[in-house]
């Protein structure tokens, strides 16, 4: 039988981190700040996205399979490549380097932002099993209260703003390693793209975070039928 040869594995492994970096990883940064912008058009729209996903069936599987093993997946292999600091250091030219040293760094802070943002939201909705229509109240109150701290909206400032940067550079090494831009005028045009769509997710989580610092506003939880 012909197995997999170290380079082979090696090479399969970091196309899969690259798969991950933009599906579903990335696609779920996209949604999850999407949605909760939708504070900012007001709190019973945001109420009833959020009553959406945690009445979802299979919620917990959905969240496993498509969050939570491909983060950990990217995350690991992301942590592995910044020790080993392998790849394409030397290629790029600066400010190319620079930004490829940015996307590390960036990925890092990510990651330490996912454990504090897991530990102040999904674990505490678990642990007191605030579960369906109780969710978004919980969650809501949750919000109001963190977002009072200048130091939780730095924080948020901080993950925010590493989370656009990191995938919005990140869509550009994904082109780039999968052969999607080939010539330099494409590689500078998806560049500019790239880092516009970065200010618009930016944009949004930032808008999202002044909306609850500004307007904090208690719900109940929705009653189905009335
Ligand atoms: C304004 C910014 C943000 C707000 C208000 C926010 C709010 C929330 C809330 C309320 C939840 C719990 C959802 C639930 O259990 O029903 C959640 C989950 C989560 N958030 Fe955020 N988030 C923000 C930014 C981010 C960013 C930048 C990232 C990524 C770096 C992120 C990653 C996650 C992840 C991975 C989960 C767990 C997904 C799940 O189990 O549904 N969030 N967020």
């Amino acid at each position: 039988m012909n197995w997999l040869t170290r380079d082979q594995i090696h090479y399969l492994v970091l196309k899969t981190h690259s798969l991950t970096g933009l599906v579903p990883v990335g696609a779920f940064l996209v949604l999850h700040l999407f949605v909760n912008s939708l504070r900012t058009v007001g709190v019973w729209q945001y109420q009833l996205s959020i009553d959406l996903i945690n009445n979802l069936p299979f919620l917990i599987w959905i969240e496993i399979g498509f969050i939570y093993i491909p983060l950990l997946f990217h995350s690991a292999v992301g942590f592995y490549i910044l020790k080993t600091g392998t790849r394409n250091v030397n290629v790029y030219r600066y400010p190319r380097n620079g930004l490829y040293t940015l996307q590390r760094l960036s990925g890092a802070v990510v990651f330490v932002f996912i454990l504090y943002h897991l530990g102040t939201t999904v674990v505490p909705k678990l642990f007191n099993g605030k579960e369906h229509f109780e969710a978004a109240p919980y969650l809501i109150g949750i919000m109001n209260t963190e977002f009072e701290s200048w130091l939780v909206r730095l924080i948020y400032i901080v993950g925010i703003a590493s989370a656009s940067f990191h995938f919005a550079n990140g869509l550009w090494g994904f082109c780039m390693s999968w052969g999607v831009i080939v010539g330099k005028n494409a590689q500078r045009n998806a560049s500019i793209l790239f880092m516009l769509f970065g200010l618009v997710l930016m944009f949004m989580g930032f808008a999202t975070v002044a909306e609850f610092s500004l307007n904090p506003i208690e719900v109940s939880p929705t009653v189905p039928g009335v």
